[in-house]
């Protein structure tokens, strides 16, 4: 399986780190966000990985390289336009061709970096066309919600509803696995939440062309550093695990 990182996004909540670094490369501990993820995939054996980058990027190559450094094989794509995560994982169709695929978001800290190996493993399992990593979460807004049903079918996902909307407090995770037909649902997705091509409404038709679209829970600690005080909460805990 090939792993696939969006690490395009412009971080304007993390200001004013973010005018000079990406978000994707602030230090956790002494590492930048964005290889936790990269040691993650390498530990269920994914190493051939394609990084989304877009504009300013440049220093995410200066860090990541080759990947040979991490053990691993990295090929960029750049993602020209600025117009959500949909069309970051549509721009790796051509890297990817038609094997299926895991997507982790560049800027989630997890840990332990075992987070993987259980959502591929019910991945496979279950032989679902989809599988979307999900957790508890406390604030619907933040996060693409899903409709739970039976046997971890998921019914309806919903990018970032309000508390009043949102169909449970299971929240999408930034982990999915994909067969290569994401890539048709991504083609007719239409602008969305933000007015961004979202990639839980490409989820959206995957499930209502009846594709096996299916839950798995994230166990461990996940912090979405999308701000200050997530960056903060993140160093703080990986701080409190060395000591
Ligand atoms: C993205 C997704 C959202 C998901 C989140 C996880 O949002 O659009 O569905 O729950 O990542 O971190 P973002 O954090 O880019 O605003």
């Amino acid at each position: 399986m090939k792993g696939l990182i969006p690490a395009a996004g412009l971080g304007t909540r993390l200001h004013p780190i973010t005018l000079a670094i990406p978000k994707e490369l602030m230090m956790i501990g002494d590492k930048a966000i964005i290889e936790y993820v990269i040691d993650a995939m390498k530990e269920v054996g994914i190493t051939d990985i394609t990084v989304v980058v877009g504009w300013r990027k440049n220093a995410i190559l200066d860090y990541l390289g080759s990947g040979k450094r991490m053990g691993v094989n990295i090929s960029y794509v750049v993602q020209d336009e600025r117009n959500g995560l949909a069309k970051a994982v549509g721009s790796g169709e051509h890297i990817i061709g038609d094997e299926p695929f895991l997507v982790v978001l560049g800027d989630d800290f997890f840990y332990p970096k075992t987070f993987l190996k259980d959502i591929l493993e019910f991945h496979k399992k279950q032989d679902a066309d989809a599988t979307i990593g999900v957790a508890k979460i406390e604030d619907p807004t933040r996060h693409g919600i899903i409709k739970p049903g039976i046997n971890n079918k998921i019914e309806d996902i919903i990018e970032k509803p309000s508390k009043k909307k949102a169909p449970s407090n299971l929240g999408c995770m930034g982990v999915y696995i994909f067969k290569s037909d994401i890539f048709a649902a991504i083609k007719k997705t239409k602008p969305g939440f933000k007015d961004e091509y979202q990639l839980t409404d490409s989820i959206k038709i995957l499930i209502q062309d009846k594709k096996k679209v299916l839950f798995s829970e994230i166990k461990g600690t996940h912090i979405d550093v999308g701000t200050l005080e997530d960056y903060r909460k993140a160093n703080a805990f990986l701080l409190e695990r060395k000591a």
